[in-house]
C-alpha cells in the first residue's frame, strides 16, 4: 500500500484525467489505483479528485493565463488542477501542495512538464489576486461549470441561475432516510448523536429524513449495515410519499436501480399486493437486490426494458407506476461534478425523446383511476415541464395532473414549473429533483 502524498497526488490526478477522458468517476477512481492507497490516503485522493472536477473549469482558466498553449495536455491539466485545487480551497500548507505535485508529476509525466508544474504552481501563489480576479471575468471561470449548462440555467432560470451554479460547487450533505421496520428517526438519532462527531437535523415536513452534519463516510454511520438506515437525498426521498401506496395495491417501480425509492415505497406501505422492480441493468439490479436484503425488505425484481413491456409484463395492470426516469441528472452535479465533464448539450434532447417514449410505453400499464408518479433529478425544463407538456397534450381526456399532490413538496420546491414540483438543488440543502403526478381517469369519454 502507499502512503506517500505523491501517490495520492498521482491516483487523484489519474482519476481526474480519466473523467476528462469520458469515464465516470467511480471508475476512473478505480483505474487510478485507488485501492492500493492507504485507507487514510482514499478518502484525501478522492477529495482532491472530487475538488478538482468541481473547480476544474475555472482551473482551466486560470491556467490559460500561465501556459502559452491554450489548453494543457490532458495528463498534465488534471495534475494542475489538483494543485490549484489544492492551493486554492484547502488548507493543505502551500509547500506540501507544490511538493506532493511534483513529485507526482516525476512519476507520471516527462521531465519538462513536470518543470512545468513546479513553474505553474509557485507562480499561481505570487500572483493569486490578480489570476483570480481575472478568471472572473468569465462566466465559466466565475462559476466553474460548462458554458453549454450555463447558457441553459440562464434561459430557464433567469432568477435562480446563479443560486443554480453555486449549489453545484457545494459538498453535498449527508442525508440518511431511516427504515420504520428497525428503528425510529428519534432513537436513532439519539443513538448517531452518541457515536460520532455530527450531529443530526430532522426536518418536521419530511418523515423519517435525517441530515448527519458533517457528513461522515459510509462506514462509520451507526447501524448502516444492520439496515436501520439508507442514505438518500432529501429530495430523493420527496418521491416515493407522492404515490400514496396503500396495502394490497400492485405497483411497479419501472426505472428502479439501485432501488432507493423501491426499498422507500416498502417502508411507506409493508402491506403492498406486490412492487415489481423492473430494471434494464443487470449490475444495478444486482445493487438493488444487496440494499433490499440489507434492509430486510422483498420485491419482484425484472431484468427488462420498459420500453417493451411485452418482454415482461404479465398482463395485470398496476395501480401505481414509478417512472424515475434516465435524465442530464444536472439537479445532482454537487454530489457528482464528474456529470460537469460528461455531459453535451447535445445530450439533453435524446434524454427528453427518451423519457416521452417510457412514459408512453408505461401509461397502458396503468389500471384506470391508477396515478403514475413521474421524476427525474434533472433541472432542466426539457426533461420536466416539456415532458409532461407533451404528454398531456398528446393524451387529452385520457391523463390528467394531480396538482397538490402530497402536501408536502410544497415546502421543499418553489412553485416555479408548470406541471409538477421542481425542486432547485440548494434549497434546505437538498439535491434538485423534478416530480409530476399523473392520474388515468376512472371513465374515459
Ligand atoms: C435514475 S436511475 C433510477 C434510480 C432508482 N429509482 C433509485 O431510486 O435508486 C434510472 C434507472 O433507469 C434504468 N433504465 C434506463 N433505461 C431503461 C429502460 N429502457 N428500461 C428499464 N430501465 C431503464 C437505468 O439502468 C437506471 O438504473
Amino acid at each position: 500500500m502507499s502512503g506517500t502524498g505523491s501517490g495520492t497526488r498521482r491516483v487523484s490526478a489519474l482519476t481526474v484525467y480519466g473523467v476528462l477522458r469520458g469515464r465516470s468517476y467511480r471508475p476512473a477512481l478505480e483505474e487510478a489505483g485507488y485501492r492500493a492507497l492507504a485507507p487514510a490516503r482514499q478518502a484525501l485522493a478522492s477529495e482532491l479528485a472530487l475538488g478538482a472536477l468541481r473547480w476544474h473549469q475555472r482551473h482551466i482558466k486560470l491556467l490559460e493565463q500561465m501556459m502559452d498553449r491554450p489548453r494543457p495536455p490532458a495528463k498534465l491539466g488534471a495534475l494542475l488542477s489538483v494543485g490549484l485545487f489544492q492551493l486554492a480551497r484547502t488548507r493543505i500548507p502551500d509547500h506540501a501542495a507544490v511538493s506532493s505535485c511534483v513529485s507526482a508529476a516525476k512519476a507520471l509525466l516527462r521531465p519538462a512538464q513536470a518543470r512545468t508544474v513546479n513553474a505553474v504552481l509557485r507562480r499561481y501563489l505570487r500572483e493569486r489576486p490578480r489570476l483570480e480576479d481575472a478568471a472572473d471575468q468569465s462566466l465559466e471561470g466565475r462559476y466553474s461549470h460548462p458554458g453549454w449548462l450555463i447558457r441553459r440555467l440562464q434561459a430557464a432560470w433567469p432568477g435562480h441561475w446563479q443560486s443554480i451554479l453555486r449549489a453545484g460547487n457545494r459538498k453535498p450533505p449527508m442525508w440518511l432516510r431511516v427504515n420504520p421496520a428497525r428503528t425510529g428517526r428519534e432513537s436513532y438519532r439519539a443513538q448517531a448523536t452518541g457515536s460520532g462527531p455530527w450531529r443530526c437535523i430532522l426536518p418536521d415536513d419530511l418523515p423519517g429524513a435525517l441530515r448527519i452534519d458533517p457528513p461522515g463516510a459510509v462506514g462509520l454511520i451507526p447501524g448502516f449495515g444492520e439496515g436501520l438506515v439508507s442514505i438518500q437525498d432529501a429530495g430523493a426521498q420527496l418521491a416515493a410519499p407522492l404515490l400514496g401506496v396503500r396495502p394490497g395495491m400492485r405497483v411497479l417501480d419501472a426505472c428502479a436501480a439501485p432501488g432507493g425509492k423501491t426499498a422507500h415505497l416498502l417502508e411507506l406501505c409493508p402491506q403492498l399486493g406486490e412492487l415489481v422492480a423492473l430494471d434494464s441493468d443487470g449490475d444495478r439490479l444486482a445493487r438493488l437486490e444487496a440494499n433490499l436484503a440489507r434492509l430486510g425488505l422483498s420485491a419482484a425484481v425484472r431484468r427488462g426494458d420498459a420500453l417493451r413491456p411485452a418482454q415482461w409484463f404479465d398482463g395485470v395492470a398496476f395501480d401505481r407506476i414509478l417512472l424515475d426516469a434516465p435524465c442530464s441528472t444536472t439537479g445532482v452535479i454537487r454530489r457528482h461534478p464528474d456529470i460537469k465533464h460528461l455531459r453535451r448539450d447535445e445530450d439533453i434532447a435524446p434524454f427528453a425523446s427518451l423519457q416521452g417514449r417510457l412514459l408512453d410505453a408505461l401509461w397502458p400499464l396503468l389500471k384506470p383511476g391508477g396515478r403514475l408518479l413521474y421524476s427525474v433529478c434533472s433541472v432542466l425544463p426539457d426533461e420536466t415541464d416539456d415532458v409532461i407538456r407533451r404528454f398531456l397534450g398528446e393524451n387529452r381526456g385520457l391523463a390528467c395532473e394531480v396538482r397538490g399532490c402530497g402536501g408536502v413538496s410544497g415546502g421543499w420546491a418553489l412553485p416555479l414549473a408548470r406541471h409538477g414540483y421542481q425542486l432547485l438543488p440548494g434549497r434546505r440543502c437538498a439535491d434538485g429533483h423534478f416530480n409530476a403526478l399523473l392520474e388515468k381517469p376512472l371513465q374515459i369519454d
